[in-house]
């Protein structure tokens, strides 16, 4: 599945997809775009995988964001296309039935911030940097940067990062849970690839209605989405993996889930 500004790779279960234009800091363009809403659609249709890293090539950046060469001639049609675009492939993600964990080893900026909100969880490299520039570019974030952050650190911290622009730290990120844990670069990978390890070793149905309990459940009221989870809980007794988890536990052995 590999293309031209993607590298796609397996380790096991796990799926790594990384976003490959190093020399413009991983900067989403359309094509880049395409090319992602591609692979997440095969991962989204391959059952052989488990969980997936999204991750930036080289040193210093995961994605500093959306392509600022090519935006730079939009009238405003192209723009909202390429807004809706960068909000599809987005969509697609949050809503893959896989877990998606952001392991950003540098710069997350703009489009490349929105990336990684639109993952399941974040984990960063020491070095790793967050904020939404685009107000310092004429612009305000389209790819869900106003909805999505807000949701994860609160609108107070949303605010102060789209109307400033700043820049902040991976120890500010972890203060405000923009990111779940913080590792020397060179223990990134290996550590996404452990919770992804991890996760690929449980129940596939059960984590994929755990995460679709997650998303959906945000947007409902408490009761609608109690109600929600209720189904999914009792959809799992349908699951021949229910009957093996359990199994497993009561003889004290590891399971062995087939995703069915
Ligand atoms: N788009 C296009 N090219 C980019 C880019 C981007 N978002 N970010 C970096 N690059 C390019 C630079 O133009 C430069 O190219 P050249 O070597 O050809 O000059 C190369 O990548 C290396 O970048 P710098 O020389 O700027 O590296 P630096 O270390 O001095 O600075 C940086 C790093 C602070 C991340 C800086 O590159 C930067 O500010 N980048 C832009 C960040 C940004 O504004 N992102 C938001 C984009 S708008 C958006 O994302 C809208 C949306 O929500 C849809």
């Amino acid at each position: 599945m590999d293309s031209q500004n993607l590298i796609y790779e397996t380790a096991g279960a796990v799926a790594i997809v990384t976003v490959n234009r190093p020399k413009v800091l991983n900067a989403l363009n359309r094509a880049v775009l395409l090319e992602l809403d591609q692979t997440f659609a095969g991962i989204a249709a391959n059952r052989g995988i488990a969980a997936v890293i999204v991750t930036g090539a080289g040193e210093k950046s995961f994605v500093a964001g959306a392509d600022i060469a090519e935006m730079s001639g939009f009238g405003v049609a192209e723009a909202r296309e390429f807004s809706r675009l960068g909000q599809q492939v987005f969509n697609r993600i949050e809503e893959l039935p896989q877990p998606v964990i952001a392991a950003v080893n540098g710069f997350a900026l703009g489009g490349g911030c929105e990336l990684a909100t639109a993952c399941d969880f974040r984990i960063a490299a020491t070095k790793a940097r967050f904020g939404q520039p685009e107000v310092s570019l004429g612009v305000i974030p389209g790819f869900g940067g106003t909805q999505r952050l807000p949701r994860l650190v609160g609108r107070g911290m949303a605010a102060q990062l789209l109307f400033t622009g700043d820049m902040i730290s991976s120890e500010e990120a972890l203060r405000i849970g923009l990111v779940n844990k913080v590792v020397p670069a060179e223990a990134l990978m290996e550590e996404a690839k452990a919770i992804a390890g991890r996760i690929a070793g449980r129940g596939p149905l059960a984590v994929s209605a755990a995460k679709a309990a997650l998303r959906e459940g945000s947007n409902m009221d408490l009761n609608r989405a109690l109600a929600y989870e209720a189904e999914l809980f009792a959809g799992g007794f349908s699951t021949a993996d229910q009957k093996e988890g359990m199994a497993a536990f009561l003889q004290k052995r590891q399971a062995d889930f087939k995703a069915e």
